[in-house]
């Protein structure tokens, strides 16, 4: 029986987490946040400090890592055991994970671990590749995006609300280089997978883009 799988791929920041999670609630689906498997990676490459040049390192600890997701009402990562939730969301995970994803060898080892994520009644599946490259034939795709000044404020107010210090200004330039560094990376680069519908949320409300979305399965 085939699975039925809904990508939502785009840039950091366009909302796809929050529309991903609340579509695969509202579908009773499974739900693959696959930055958190890159920002656990990053973790784990941090808390190990290794050289972010250092690949077959990265490859090793991407094998070896054990990770369980709990996608309750919040995301709980557990690496190792450990609960690194609160690690996740930090600009210098992010910025690391952009990084090392950018590495072929690292991105193979962790195709099956997002693959593995597919199972009844459905996925929800949300990164920058979902669409292209790990559930190619999905049968339904959605691009997702916003202006990098929306993007940037957005996380700004997330970041402050969790108490996190944020820079503004930082924050759009660290948003501008990772788009750039996500799109332009020769190994499975963000794109608008073939067949996509394309939703720019800049001027709509999370509950119009949920909407969307949700109109697009039958
Ligand atoms: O969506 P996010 O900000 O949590 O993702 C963190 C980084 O992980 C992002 O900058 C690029 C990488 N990533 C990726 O290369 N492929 C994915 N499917 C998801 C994330």
């Amino acid at each position: 029986m085939v699975v039925p799988v809904l990508t939502i791929d785009g840039p950091s920041g366009a909302g796809k987490g929050t529309v991903s999670r609340a579509v695969a609630k509202l579908l009773g689906w499974h739900y693959l946040d696959s930055g958190s498997i890159y920002r656990s990676l990053a973790v784990a490459v941090l808390a190990a400090d290794l050289d972010l040049h250092d690949i077959p390192a990265i490859c090793q600890i991407a094998k070896e890592m054990s990770l369980e997701f709990d996608c309750g009402e919040q995301l709980i990562v557990k690496l190792d055991g450990r609960d690194i939730t609160g690690q996740l969301a930090t600009e210098a995970t992010g910025n690391t994970a952009s990084i090392i994803a950018a590495y072929p060898d690292v991105r193979a080892v962790l195709l099956q671990k997002q693959k593995d994520f597919q199972r009844l009644p459905g996925l929800v599946a949300d990164g920058r590749d979902m669409g292209s490259v790990v559930f190619q034939d999905a049968k339904i795709k959605v691009y997702l995006t916003a202006s990098a000044e929306e993007r940037a404020e957005r996380r700004y107010k997330q970041l402050i609300e969790k108490g996190i210090d944020a820079n503004l200004h930082q924050i759009t330039r660290e948003i501008e280089e990772r788009d750039q560094r996500d799109q332009q990376r020769a190994s499975a680069p963000l794109t608008v997978p073939q067949g996509a519908h394309y939703i720019d949320s800049s001027s709509l409300t999370i509950q119009q883009v949920i909407d969307q979305v949700v109109n697009l399965v039958d």
